[in-house]
């Protein structure tokens, strides 16, 4: 397996999160700290896409229960909730990141 090309760092930037495809992949792609983090954009709940849910100070949060995922470890700082039950929820996978010339590399 090879690190493949999946955007411009200029493009996270403005964005602060994209939805690339590596290998029929959906990658998260997110920029906090003045680095780039890649994860499955599947939960590791219940395989709702991360994207879509809200993005801030590092965590991302699943629109779909509230799972919350650092984008840094892929850690769960806060499980699935079902009304007031919370799920059991695995880590996230996360990607190697590398960035060349303001290119953004993603390794699965
Ligand atoms: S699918 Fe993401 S929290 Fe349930």
């Amino acid at each position: 397996m090879a690190f493949e090309y999946v955007a411009d760092l200029k493009d996270l930037k403005a964005k602060q999160k994209l939805r690339v495809t590596v290998d029929n992949k959906p990658v998260l792609l997110t920029y906090y700290r003045d680095s780039v983090y890649a994860m499955s954009d599947r939960c590791p709940h219940m395989k709702a896409s991360l994207f879509e849910g809200r993005f801030d100070e590092g965590i991302v949060t699943c629109k779909k229960h509230g799972a919350q995922v650092d984008v840094e470890t892929g850690k769960i700082i806060q499980k699935a909730k079902l009304w007031i039950m919370k799920m059991p929820t695995k880590e996230a996978q996360t990607y190697v990141v590398k960035v060349e010339e303001d290119k953004i590399f993603v390794l699965l």
